[in-house]
């Protein structure tokens, strides 16, 4: 059976779209963030945001125990207590959530208005300040009201002389606001949160001039702390943490996209990506017993091929410069097109898609038989949104061969991928009737049946795998993934085992050791006993053998996010960040670790609010946390 291991045969990389073994393991990841997203929201009965919500509840342990249940209690019932408490407040301080108004009772005539300066202030007695700033503030608002910014300006002023009160500066603050000058916003703001740590109103004005003035991290603080101080009551401000969350995570991650050296992912990715392709001897012409001069392009494009597979990182990077060298040197003849072709798969690796592209776009021109680089292009096209072009390709394809496995194959993946699962497993189905040796169609049959529903189908056709493919680990891997998903744990991590076991028998024999094994057993020990320590011994093991696998990287920070190991954790996922290949995977990462670093700076910045988180009763007492 031909088999991505061989160690004869030269891969024949018909593309696959994305990683199929990484994506669902990642989707798994996701889901379950997204999951204890939503449980977090229904525990704290608000509707909140990634940001500081994720956090408590994420913290928490999977399922309400009765301390849970009379920790939310209280909360309600501190909540309702602070929103009484809040109404009173109001009155008092300044008016609604908008902008000063005009207090009618206060109103003052104009000739009575003092008029005070820094020299007047000083011989006025304490009551005089009072009553001044008083009607001095009651002019500045009328001001407002009509909108003479710049007499409510002056006014405002004039009522700082004579108290520092923070309302009189956050309404001072308004004003500018309205003028759109953002850095006397801050200004005043800050002067309003210095008298009155707790200000929501000032915060959430200072959050909105920082974020106006480009400055998303400071803006995503003070949302943050708004927040937290009004228990999540106020859907605006947490709507802007989710936004400015996005916000800081886009603008990072295009700045580590530009600034990254371009190399390729882990091996496991690679590996995951590569082994999806049915195998091929190499070509006529560059066999290992042709004698090609070293170094011209022959000789590199050979010596690509046979490097993929040692299934190692070194191997790999060995590969990708061989293919480079190999166009570079030229002489190729006939296989000019398999050399653009592999050079073009291994910078579309490496996140060099543009150039990647081009690569693929002259292989095709060179040969527009070689159906494989239309299917490899349709990847591209897919990563870059672009599903009619993707679509194209395959048609092309057809239309050079109707029977090649590869072309079902691959755009099977693609129907998966939009979730078009029927026209997913009847491309697999004519897949496998033109070539039954090839276990990834069958495996992704399998997936594919159970995401439509077909539990029975999709068990049978696992069961199949085993009895025809059961030296390999893969079909215990993913028949693991399906049975972790109906909490058949026990069952779950003893196929787990049994893939780890025999990935671990034949690294002798190849090298590099797929992980995803073992990452999922420690999503699954983690799922079936809340064992951290299990599971993250099991990651840590991954990380040995595969330190650049961000998807072990990935379920480390989600593992000690959960345990409250919050500094440990934002470590994490910056590292997953830095791994990931794609913008999107980094903004998804980079998320995390913003919501995480925020929380963390907010609490260094507002001691006072850590005990109120704690009120919220969300775990935030976890060892790092103190
Ligand atoms: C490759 O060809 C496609 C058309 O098939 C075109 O849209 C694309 O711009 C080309 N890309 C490059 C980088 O040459
Ligand atoms: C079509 O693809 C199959 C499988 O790779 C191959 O055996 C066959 O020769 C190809 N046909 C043509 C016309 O290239």
């Amino acid at each position: 059976m031909a088999s991505a291991r061989s160690t004869t045969a030269a891969v024949d990389q018909t593309a696959q779209h994305v990683s199929q073994a990484s994506s669902s393991t990642w989707e798994r990841i996701t889901s379950w963030y997204g999951e204890n997203k939503a449980l977090a929201w229904t525990v704290a009965g608000v509707t909140v945001v990634v940001a500081g919500g994720s956090i408590y509840y994420l913290s928490q342990p999977p399922k309400a125990s009765e301390q849970d249940k009379k920790a939310k209690k209280d909360r309600r019932k501190a909540a309702k207590a602070a929103k009484a408490e809040e109404g009173k407040a109001g009155t008092e301080k300044d008016t609604t959530a908008g902008a000063p108004k005009a207090a009618k009772a206060e109103e003052v005539a104009e000739e009575e208005l003092p008029t005070v300066t820094e020299e007047s202030v000083v011989s006025l007695s304490e009551q005089e300040r009072k009553d001044y700033a008083a009607k001095l503030k009651a002019a500045g608002n009328k001001a407002y009201g009509s909108k003479d910014y710049n007499r409510a300006i002056n006014l405002y002023g004039q009522a700082i002389l004579c108290k520092a009160d923070p309302v009189f500066y956050s309404n001072r603050a308004a004003c500018w606001n309205a003028l759109g000058n953002w850095q006397k916003v801050i200004e005043d703001t800050t002067a309003a949160v210095n008298l009155d740590p707790e200000y929501v109103k000032a915060l959430n004005r200072r959050a909105n001039a920082y974020e106006q003035d480009g400055k998303f991290s400071e803006a995503l603080l003070d949302y943050t702390a708004s927040c937290i101080i009004d228990q999540f009551r106020n859907d605006q401000s947490a709507q802007a943490v989710e936004r400015l969350l996005k916000k800081v995570a886009e603008s990072k991650a295009r700045a580590i996209v530009e600034g990254k050296e371009k190399r390729l992912p882990s091996p496991t990715f690679v590996s995951n990506y590569l082994q999806s392709f049915r195998v091929r001897e190499l070509p006529e012409g560059i066999k290992e017993t042709d004698d090609l001069p070293e170094g011209s392009g022959l000789w590199n494009l050979r010596k690509g091929l046979q490097a993929i597979h040692t299934r190692t990182g070194e191997g790999y990077n060995e590969a990708s410069q061989a293919f480079d060298k190999a166009v570079e040197a030229g002489g190729l003849g006939q296989h000019e097109a398999y050399a653009y072709n592999m050079r073009g798969t291994f910078r579309y690796l490496k996140g060099e898609n543009e150039a990647a592209l081009a690569d693929l776009n002259k292989s095709i021109d060179l040969d527009p038989a070689l159906v494989q680089s239309y299917v490899k292009r349709a990847s591209m096209h897919l990563e870059q949104s672009n599903r009619d072009a993707a679509a194209n390709d395959f048609e092309v394809a057809m239309q050079h061969n109707s029977t090649d496995p590869d072309i079902f194959y691959h755009r099977a993946q693609l129907h998966f991928i939009l979730s078009e699962f029927s026209l997913a497993a009847t491309d697999y189905q004519k897949s496998i009737d033109l070539d039954s040796s090839f276990i990834f169609s069958h495996i992704q049959l399998g997936v594919t049946q159970y995401k439509m529903g077909s539990i029975a189908s999709s068990m049978a056709t696992f069961r199949r795998c085993i009895k025809n493919f059961g030296d390999k680990s893969d079909v215990y891997n993913y028949y693991g993934e399906l049975l972790l998903d109906q909490q058949k744990y026990q069952e779950a991590v003893e196929k787990f085992e049994t893939a780890v076991e025999m990935e671990r028998k034949s690294v002798g024999e190849r090298g590099g050791m797929n992980v995803l094994p073992l990452i999922n057993k420690a999503l699954a020990l983690f799922q079936w006993k809340q064992d951290f320590s299990a599971a993250e011994e099991l990651c840590q093991k991954a990380l040995i053998i595969d330190p650049e696998c961000d998807i072990a990287v990935a379920t480390m920070a989600q593992l000690l996010l959960q345990q409250g190991k919050v500094i440990d954790a934002l470590k994490y996922f910056e590292r997953a960040a830095e791994l990931s290949r794609t913008e999107g995977e980094i903004v998804n990462a980079l998320s995390y670790a913003e919501a995480t670093r925020t929380q963390l700076e907010v609490q260094e910045k507002y001691p006072q609010l850590a005990a109120k988180l704690q009120g919220m009763g969300a775990g935030m007492g976890g060892p790092a946390m103190r």
